[in-house]
């Protein structure tokens, strides 16, 4: 198969990676680069486990081929987020509440929200529930995942007026 050759702001370093085209994004971050923070769930875009931020927007990997992102995209996987305060407070807030229980989900959870607070800093229930609809939990409930998007949100608010 031939193969391609692409160049990304990765975790905000830019990286140039070279592999086949057809290539699947959630491949290539997890086989390729060890970064399994994304987990493979449905693969069929379902479940959101899979999630990265593409241009600060919440991607399915599993159903992206890698070629189709251009020189220059800017990707974000959980192993980026978690070395943003916003990524290390929202994860704190995840486990204070008890929102993570097995944890298959919360990678994604993590990004949409972060996604989330980027955008807007005082989400209310309705918009974190629209955020992270296409984040699937087979465990919580969603209660204390909302919970855990809010402390993290009043947190932040309290200590920038950007979550970073
Ligand atoms: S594994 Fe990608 S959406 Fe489920
Ligand atoms: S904590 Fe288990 S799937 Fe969400």
């Amino acid at each position: 198969m031939k193969s391609i050759e692409r160049t990304w702001k990765l975790n905000g370093t830019a990286t140039t990676l070279r592999f086949p085209a057809g290539r699947r994004l959630l491949d290539l971050l997890r086989e390729d680069l060890a970064l399994t923070g994304a987990k493979e769930g449905c693969g069929e875009g379902e479940c959101g486990a899979c999630t990265v931020l593409i241009d600060n927007d919440p991607a399915v990997s599993c159903l992206i081929p890698a070629g189709q992102l251009p020189d220059g995209t800017t990707l974000l996987t959980i192993e980026g987020v978690e070395k943003k305060r916003a990524g290390r407070v929202l994860q704190k807030a995840f486990m204070e509440t008890g929102a993570v229980q097995c944890g298959f989900c919360i990678p994604g959870m993590v990004l949409a929200a972060y996604a989330l607070l980027q955008r807007n800093p005082k989400p209310s229930t309705a918009a974190i529930r629209t955020a992270l609809a296409g984040n699937l939990c087979r465990c919580t409930g969603y209660v204390k995942i909302i919970a855990a998007v809010k402390l993290a949100a009043a947190r932040l608010r309290k200590t920038s007026s950007t979550p970073g």
